[in-house]
């Protein structure tokens, strides 16, 4: 939460810091939008900044109407308010040193009450309710000490608890940001004549495709011409360059009325180039694997811990395992699993799963399981991010950047890789025949050009939310790989709409659930296809005529050519044939299109739902 920019450039003509820092919040506002701010020091030494609560548009436009001196050198945040709420004068950067030095913060300072205590009896005066504005007196205080300002920092960042990362500029310093990371995220780019700092590589992908990640307790320096990474004990670190496989495009709308809309239209997309490279003659080859190989094959069981959508492509992942590779799987939310002391020893595979790889709860449940000996293998979408480094393995999901807050295309691509990851282990367990295996990865490979075929009907989808805008409750009802999707089409409803939702396993039904049935009622039903073997379809359109009977309207997501559920469901939404766990990929998509629909029908701003951030780096 909170996206944080640094930025330091040539001095003189041009200077540009102001629109790097805007540019970079622009791509990061997705992870924090209660109020922005900046921060500009110019090469006379002069340290200016604006900071407004509101989204990043408050800032622009008062920085449109009352320009600010712009520098070399700057620092730029966009606030997911925890302490405080969202104000200006709560809003970063927090200034000291009587406004020579500006301080932005990601994170929670676990102990700031004391320190703050500490520099109450000297009589600093803090302006606003946060714990960061105290780190930004620590290490003014710290300054006039050592004169240095990464010196400074280092010092302080010492004495905190808590998670931070956390990034200084100081007016008497021209051409220098300090940045210091514990627990939350930062990532350098790599410019000619110019360097970079981001919360991650969305920040400067549109200056560079050249990183480096900054390791948990390291600092770094940036200069115009030079990048120095040291740990909290001031020993150099060496770090290994990467390139972004991003472009500055793919973080960009791109003509589509908002990033959600864009990343659904790129869900098949996100399929193809997660499969890329590693389906070829009928086989998986998940080489990024192979250096875990050996613990892979005596592995006894799989826990797969994530949260959120994430956990619920982590469900499909526990059906294809299991199916597959005849190993047991539990799913588990990341926050839930690590305070329960699970069980976990060396043959205990933990899978975690993270778009972001941020995700507070997820990064610390991995460095517990590796702490108990289990190992990890991550399923993310971010390069340069926490959740790989701290893992033995990492499979990449190739959907690109995921700008909208509420996660779709991001969705496909991890049951994508987690449906790779089932066939991989069924290959080294030799649980399946070469020849099944071959069936799975063709139907595996048709799964992008279905995704668009129920693309091409969104149309249908739109009309259905339009009329649905004033609804108040829907439940969404979904048996084996339906059931995560029930909970998914939930999901999206809840955190886009507002609208309460619920997702039921459809046999749970007549356990509880089937009270809330009332005339009026709402249900979306995903139906398993009839060719199912298991006969998963008579039992669901069963349930369907339960619900029905007591008044249900009913909208189904069916195989096309399913006559049986039409006689029963107000409207079928029709789906490509597919292989009974792939189903689930194409299920989920009108889902999608619905919670964006039924949002923007409500006139919501369906990127930016309100109280959300899109990475959650704080417990
Ligand atoms: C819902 C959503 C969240 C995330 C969850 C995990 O639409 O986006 O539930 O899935 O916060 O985030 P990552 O995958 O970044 O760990």
């Amino acid at each position: 939460m909170c996206g944080i920019v640094g930025y330091v450039g040539p001095s003189g003509a041009g200077e540009k810091s102001v629109e790097v820092l805007l540019g970079g919040l622009k791509r990061l506002e997705y992870r924090g939008y209660d109020s922005a701010g900046v921060a500009v020091v110019d090469s006379e030494g002069h340290l200016d900044s604006r900071k407004r609560a509101g989204k990043l548009q408050v800032l622009v436009d008062d920085l449109e109407a009352d320009p600010l001196t712009d520098g070399a050198t700057g620092i730029g945040h966009t606030r997911w308010a925890t302490h405080g709420g969202p104000t200006d004068a709560n809003a970063h950067p927090h200034l000291a040193d009587d406004g020579k030095l500006a301080l932005i913060h990601n994170g929670i300072i676990e102990n700031f009450s004391a320190l703050k205590a500490e520099l109450l009896a000297e009589g600093v005066e803090f302006l606003s309710e946060t714990d960061s504005e105290v780190a930004a007196h620590l290490v003014a205080r710290a300054y006039r000490r050592t004169g240095d300002l990464a010196e400074a920092l280092r010092a302080v960042v010492a004495t905190l608890d808590g998670a931070f990362t956390l990034l200084v500029v100081h007016a008497d310093q021209p051409g220098v940001v300090v940045g210091a990371r514990r627990n939350s995220p930062l990532v350098i780019g790599l410019g000619d004549g110019e360097n970079f700092l981001g919360s991650d590589v969305a920040a400067f992908v549109a200056y560079t495709r050249r990183a480096m990640s900054v390791g948990q307790d390291q600092m770094v320096t940036i200069r115009p011409d030079s990048v120095e990474v040291v740990d909290f004990d001031g020993n150099p670190v060496e770090t290994t360059e990467f390139d972004i496989d991003w472009d500055a495009s793919a973080a960009e709308k791109g003509g589509w009325s908002s990033f959600m809309a864009k990343e659904i239209s790129e869900e098949p997309e996100a399929v193809a180039k997660t499969l890329l490279g590693r389906v070829a003659d009928g086989a998986v080859t998940l080489h990024e694997l192979d250096g875990v190989a050996d613990r892979l094959a005596t592995i006894d069981r799989v826990i797969v811990i994530a949260c959120g959508t994430a956990a619920y492509a982590g469900i499909l992942g526990k059906y294809a395992i299991e199916q597959w590779a005849r190993v047991p799987v539990e799913v588990e939310l990341a926050h839930e699993f690590r305070y329960r002391d699970p069980v976990l020893d060396e043959k205990t595979l933990v899978v975690s799963i993270s778009q972001s790889g941020e995700t507070m709860d997820t990064l610390m449940a991995v460095k517990y399981a590796r702490e108990q000996g289990a190992q990890v293998l991550s399923i993310c979408n971010t390069q340069g991010s926490t959740i790989p480094r701290e893992s033995d393995a990492v499979i990449y999901t190739h959907a690109g950047p995921e700008v909208a807050v509420a996660s779709t295309k991001a969705f496909v691509a991890q049951g994508t890789a987690l449906f790779l990851l089932g066939l991989h282990l069924a290959t080294l367990r030799g649980t399946m025949t070469s020849e099944a295996i071959a069936e799975q990865v063709t139907d595996l490979q048709a799964i992008p050009e279905k995704i668009e075929r129920v693309l091409e009907s969104s149309e249908r989808i739109s009309t259905l939310a339009g009329w649905m805008a004033d609804t108040r409750s829907v439940l969404f009802l979904g048996r084996h790989v339906g059931y995560p999707i029930a909970l998914e089409g939930a999901l999206k409803l809840k955190e886009l709409a507002y609208i309460h939702a619920e997702g039921f396993a459809a046999g749970e039904l007549k356990h509880g659930p089937i009270a809330l049935i009332e005339p009026g009622q709402i249900v979306f039903v995903i139906v398993p296809s009839p060719r199912d073997p298991r006969s998963l379809h008579p039992k669901v359109v069963s349930n369907i005529q339960e619900i029905r009977a007591r008044g249900a309207r009913v909208i189904a997501i069916a195989e096309e050519g399913d006559a049986a559920v039409l006689p029963f469901a107000d409207e079928v939404l029709h789906i490509p044939l597919a292989a009974p766990l792939f189903e689930s990929l194409l299920a989920v998509v009108p889902l999608h299109v619905f919670g964006m629909e039924l949002a923007a029908a409500k006139g919501l701003d369906v990127d930016q739902p309100r109280n959300l951030a899109k990475s959650v780096t704080v417990e």
